[in-house]
């Protein structure tokens, strides 16, 4: 029986929708729990040459014998969740997937809020998607939650009910935060923040785990450093630098460029710490190395490659479990029983 978390540990968009399909097509859990702030997100998954881009539907719908949940903590917008089941109809998301009777829902009211407040959506750079002026009006007492809505009906389940009871029957249950730790609303880089925490602590709460039945906490990296939106980004490059680099990004959600940055050891150190990170999932090495593309063996690496992975594993503390170097599920290297070297 293993409860495992995985959540972002930069500024987001770290890989979690290829590195969550990863761990829940290899692993299978029985149930996969979608924690984190609400369709802010935008997570990729690729797999067979398909590519799928979501924002409230677990990134582990591959796996088509889980139930895929979403808990208490998400915001969920109904006409973002209905999409989602149309377009992932192929893997049968619609009835198996479900949100806790207590998700707060993001109506248009939120997302104009969120897109004509120049504070909003020109200092901080939000997604535009509601979220914050939801969280807002939730800490409020005023927002509607999924069980007010009649239509939603035959969407609700009691998640944490469904999550302790996997548990204690000895099922894997894995928990599927969003956004990064540098968005943390407590510990990111406030304010150019997210509306609320992102770390793995309150990925538990937001399904309804306690702290004593997590078993793993993955916090997962890209090789570099990439952000959307304002906000101080100390490890930063130009545009023109990352661009000999061959490191150019466009956001899922807003289309926005990503700015780019290195990877920051120090920033790293703090992020699992505060995770409580047992392991680290690394992306995206084959944009420094491109000559590890699609290498699904650590000896497979260049020496240049393993050399940059090991120090970050020296000097983060953390071992590196997951290197991905493509954003296909095959691209993966798994060195769960595996040491560095
Ligand atoms: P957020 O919730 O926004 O943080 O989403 P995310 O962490 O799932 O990341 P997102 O999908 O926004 O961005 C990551 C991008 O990198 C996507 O286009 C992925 O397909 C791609 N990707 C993921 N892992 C790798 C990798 O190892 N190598 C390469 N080349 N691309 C990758
Ligand atoms: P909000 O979450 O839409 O309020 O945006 C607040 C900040 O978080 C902005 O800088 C956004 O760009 C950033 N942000 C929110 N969600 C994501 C994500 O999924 N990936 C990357 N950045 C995000
Ligand atoms: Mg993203």
């Amino acid at each position: 029986m293993t409860c495992t978390i995985l959540v972002g540990g930069q500024w987001g968009d770290e890989g979690k929708g290829k590195c969550i399909t990863y761990f829940c097509t290899k692993d299978k859990p029985d149930i996969i729990a979608r924690a984190g702030v609400g369709p802010n997100a935008g997570h990729s998954v690729e797999c067979d040459g398909e590519k799928y881009a979501l924002r409230l539907t677990p990134s582990g719908f591959f796996n088509t014998d889980a139930r895929l949940l979403i808990g208490a903590g998400v915001l969920v917008n109904p006409e973002v969740f209905k999409h989602e089941l149309e377009y992932l109809k192929k893997y049968d998301v619609k009835g198996r997937t479900f949100m806790d009777a207590n998700c707060a829902i993001i109506t248009e009211k939120h997302t104009q809020a969120d897109k004509d407040s120049a504070y909003l959506s020109k200092k901080i750079g939000t997604t535009g998607s509601g979220c914050g002026p939801a969280n807002a009006e939730r800490i409020n007492r005023t927002i509607d939650y999924a069980k007010d809505i009649s239509e939603l009906e035959e969407f609700i389940t009691d998640v944490p009910t469904e999550v302790n009871k996997a548990i204690a029957e000895g099922k894997d249950v894995f928990v599927e935060g969003s956004q990064g730790f540098g968005l943390s609303l407590y510990y990111g880089t406030y304010p150019f923040v997210t509306s609320k925490d992102t770390c793995a602590s309150t990925a538990a709460a937001d399904v309804g785990i306690g702290p004593t039945k997590v078993d793993e906490v993955v916090v997962i990296f890209k090789a570099y450093t990439t952000r959307v939106g304002e906000g101080p980004f100390p490890t930063e490059i130009s545009p023109e630098e990352a661009e000999k680099m061959g490191i150019e990004e466009y956001g899922v959600v807003t289309g926005r460029k990503r700015r780019v940055g290195l990877f920051d050891k120090e920033f790293a150190k703090r992020s699992c710490m505060i995770n409580g990170a047992t392991q680290i999932a690394l992306t995206c090495i084959d944009r420094l190395y491109p000559e590890c593309y699609q290498a699904n063996k650590y000896d497979d690496l260049s020496q240049e490659a393993k050399d940059y992975i090991v120090d970050i594993e020296k000097d983060v503390g953390v071992p590196i479990t997951i290197i991905s170097t493509g954003p296909d599920l095959a691209d993966t290297i798994d060195l769960r029983d595996e040491k560095l070297n």
